[in-house]
């Protein structure tokens, strides 16, 4: 290469490399301002974010709050409201909906009342309280009230995550792939994120419940059916899920959210064995991860920018969970990870303290609570590991 080119290459990578570093370090006010962005989206007589988003959504945004409300004590009184309101008033709401893997197991769910023009006709069926037609969605419910027990040591929170476990358990052991649970009641899907949720709430169950040690036991047990089920790829990274007639790798995206939930799940059963293999384990998926999923330091999925009411909450869920990694064993690039993230969100993907979809940027308007929720759980990852 002529000295010139060379010479204006490291020019330009040096200026990268300043403006990277000078970008300004998200604060706890940043994400106070996130949070009352957030709410703005709050229906305190439903106690969810629907419209602006939707049912395993609202799920997260609880979720997100919770962490918030970990780390920020002036947080911390709202949050116990928002949960108290929510506990109380979701569960009769009526979520009716479908879903639908589209193109590149792009998940995609349709709510009665907001369906595109054409679908008006198409079948849904509510939910039962926090129970409904998938087990995904009951997984989320079940960790936001975890999040929220863990925040204020309401054991009603608890007995209801509980409740929800034991109707996902109900599926245990009856797909076809020799264990774990199917992603829907209708039996269509046998996938990653479902079988995650339900070995992350056993996990966590598991150092918290009285009876700790039988939630134990199916962690346990769900992770050595996931670890042979192959859904756990060559690369070190999750696809989507299995296919439904060979129960093999699917071959589907590697989306973001699966190679999250699978950590924060080690982790706690990590904590409750005593064993640290499994946090070993965690890092080998949390590096692929990484490797595999984000350019100059900043993650994506690959749906971006049209990640629709659901791929837009995904990103999210990896860094909250990487965070949850990096507290039980601090490795400096996690943090780095996160505070780069957090940081690109507030330079490059923010308007008026809302939050859109692609972290690097630009803005994408309009904002919603899922694109909002997401990108606060890698500011607070960022702020509870800095
Ligand atoms: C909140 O939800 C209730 C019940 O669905 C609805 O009647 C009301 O209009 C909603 N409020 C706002 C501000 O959207
Ligand atoms: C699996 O098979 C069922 C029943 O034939 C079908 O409805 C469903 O769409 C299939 N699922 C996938 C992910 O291909
Ligand atoms: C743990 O105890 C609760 C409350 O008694 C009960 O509802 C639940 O089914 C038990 N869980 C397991 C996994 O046995
Ligand atoms: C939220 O924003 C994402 C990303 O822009 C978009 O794809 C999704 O449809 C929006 N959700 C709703 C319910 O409008």
């Amino acid at each position: 290469m002529p000295s010139f080119t060379r010479n204006i290459g490291t020019v330009l990578l040096a200026t990268v490399n300043l403006l990277a570093s000078s970008q300004a370090q998200v604060t706890s006010s940043d994400a106070e301002a996130a949070y009352t962005a957030l709410q703005q989206w709050y229906n305190g007589s439903t106690g969810l974010w629907i419209p602006s988003t939707g049912w395993w959504n609202s799920a997260n945004c609880l979720t997100v709050i919770a962490d918030l409300a970990q780390i920020d004590g002036t947080a911390k009184s709202e949050a116990e409201s928002v949960f108290s309101t929510t506990h109380s008033n979701a569960p009769s709401y009526e979520a009716s909906m479908t879903k639908v893997m589209g193109a590149n197991a792009m998940p995609q769910t349709y709510y009665a009342g907001a369906m595109p023009a054409g679908m008006e006709s198409t079948e849904t069926t509510a939910n039962q309280g926090w129970l409904n037609g998938y087990y995904d969605d009951e997984g989320w419910w079940a960790l936001a009230w975890i999040a929220a027990y863990d925040v204020t040591g309401n054991s009603d929170y608890l007995s209801t995550a509980e409740y929800i476990f034991n109707d996902m358990a109900q599926s245990l052991n009856t797909t076809p792939c020799g264990g774990g649970i199917w992603w829907d009641k209708a039996h269509t899907y046998v996938n990653a994120i479902a079988n995650e949720l339900f070995l992350d709430v056993a996990a966590h169950l598991a150092n918290r419940a009285s009876n700790g040690s039988a939630y134990q036991e199916y962690a346990l047990n769900q992770w050595t059916w996931f670890k042979n089920s192959g859904l756990i790829n060559s690369q070190n990274t999750i696809n989507d899920g299995l296919d439904n007639s060979t129960c093999q790798n699917n071959g589907q995206t590697v989306w973001s959210y699966n190679q999250g939930v699978i950590l924060g799940a080690l982790t706690e059963l990590s904590k409750s064995t005593g064993d640290s293999s499994y946090i070993t384990e965690a890092q080998t998926i949390a590096n692929a991860a990484i490797s595999a999923l984000t350019t100059d330091g900043i993650l994506h999925d690959p749906c971006e920018p049209d990640c629709g009411v659901d791929g837009s909450q995904f990103k999210g869920v990896f860094a909250r969970n990487l965070q949850i990694l990096y507290k039980a064993s601090p490795q400096s690039s996690y943090a780095t990870f996160l505070s780069d993230n957090a940081n690109s969100i507030w330079s490059n993907d923010q308007e008026n303290n809302q939050l859109s979809v692609v972290w690097s940027g630009p803005f994408e308007s309009p904002a919603n609570a899922s694109t909002q929720s997401s990108a606060m759980d890698a500011i607070v990852a960022a702020l509870a590991t800095s």
